[in-house]
């Protein structure tokens, strides 16, 4: 594992361990990938300030997140089909992250269900919410996040409708999933993954199949699930939402101002500015070009959480100079998860925190609190 120096190698491990659908579907953004490409593009342009001697020996990358302490700005990302990168990913992904000392997300499209999950880790974790139609079925997978302990509720709001990912057409990841004849040829060269898949304690969406009466097939669930993202969602829904949920509540996808102004009225604790990393409206702006007016109208209001291309420490300190209280990680976990497991989960914590930390000190601060608008050189 100590090959591993970056996100870059667990990322080139993943690729060539995980099948191509999978990588692909990991990998891909909406359409043109517009907004995937400017994610990174717009925090690579972000530069740091260098400073020297400052005495930088007593410092820390422990911060709060949610008033709960977290040993990094950091929290994971909720990641559909987590499981299919590596088997039971949910369970070794959460096991990871909890060892680390940070926030885990479960999706509503996980693998492992949310009971599979809590049965397996020691601490809470966090759950995110898609909307569905059948209202019945949300208010059960609430009340299940609550019986299960969840330490807070992630209701992700930009996801009414599917933006299109055009490999994911092309590789047969349509709904329902189509086996071609290239996809199980890739699959037999990749047998490491596919032993822990087989493993694996599911095989299907954990946390829908055997909920909703007569979804046995991964087909007829698959249909199901495609068919019930709600076009008709609106803020109401998150009145009636927060009044269902005893707990904490985060809105994720936020990237207007005007939006988050609503958001802050809700009474959630946190919103997180966010484009799906870049899976939804292409075209729209960077998640960190969007970060700094969110901040400055709503950042005294409510806790502004970050996602959308952190692949480094480095990117957590730009994230966080430019107003976010934490980030998420979406793809940078996912590919440790892919290249090991837990234990690639693991490093890829560690690298982002190792990279922060020396970061933090070549810019002459101790505290995740000081890292603000003063440590940019040029935006
Ligand atoms: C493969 C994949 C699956 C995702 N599934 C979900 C999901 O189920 N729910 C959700 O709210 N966001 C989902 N997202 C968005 C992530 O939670 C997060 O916003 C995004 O990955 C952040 O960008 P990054 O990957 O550049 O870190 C998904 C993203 C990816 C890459």
């Amino acid at each position: 594992m100590k090959t591993m120096t970056c996100i870059e190698d667990l990322r080139e491990t993943a690729h060539r361990k995980v099948p191509r659908a999978f990588i692909d579907y990991a990998e891909a953004g909406s359409y043109a990938e517009q907004t995937l490409r400017a994610n990174r593009a717009d925090l690579e342009r972000i530069k740091l300030r260098q400073r020297i001697l400052c005495d930088v020996s007593a410092r820390s990358t422990a911060t709060t997140i949610l008033g709960e302490p977290s040993a990094l700005p950091l929290s994971l990302a909720p990641i559909g089909l987590c499981g299919m990168q590596h088997g039971d990913g949910e369970i070794l992904a959460c096991r990871a992250a909890q060892q680390a000392g940070i926030p885990f997300t479960l999706s509503t499209m996980s693998i492992c269900s949310i009971e599979d999950v809590a049965a397996a880790v020691d601490k809470p974790f966090w759950f995110q919410l898609y909307v569905m139609k059948d209202r019945g079925f949300i208010r059960a997978l609430i009340e299940r996040a609550a019986a299960a302990k969840c330490s807070a509720l992630v209701l992700t709001v930009d996801l009414q409708v599917l933006g299109q990912r055009h490999n994911d057409i092309r590789n047969g990841m349509t709904v329902p999933p189509e086996l071609r004849i290239k996809n199980i040829i890739d699959i037999a060269t990749k047998p490491a993954w596919a032993l822990s898949v087989l493993r694996g304690k599911r095989k299907t969406f954990g946390n829908i199949a055997g909920h909703v009466s007569g979804m046995e097939s991964v087909t007829v669930l698959s249909e199901w699930t495609a068919s019930q993202f709600d076009p008709a969602l609106n803020w109401k829904d998150v009145e009636w939402i927060k009044s269902l949920w005893p707990g904490k509540l985060i809105l994720k996808g936020i990237l207007d101002v005007e939006d988050a102004r609503i958001a802050a009225k809700t009474g959630a604790a946190a919103l997180v500015v966010s484009n799906h990393g870049g899976r939804q409206l292409d075209g729209a702006p960077s998640s960190i070009s969007a970060l700094p007016p969110i901040v400055d109208a709503v950042g005294s209001d409510i806790e502004v959480m970050f996602d959308g291309g952190i692949r480094s420490g480095q990117d957590l300190a730009r994230a966080l100079a430019l107003g976010a209280r934490s980030c998420m990680s979406g793809r940078a976990y996912i590919y440790g998860l892919g290249a090991a497991g837990q234990a690639g989960v693991a490093r890829a914590i560690e690298i982002m925190r190792n990279e922060l930390d020396v970061t933090m000190a070549l810019m002459g601060v101790t505290k995740v609190a000081d890292i603000d608008r003063h440590v940019i050189a040029s935006l």
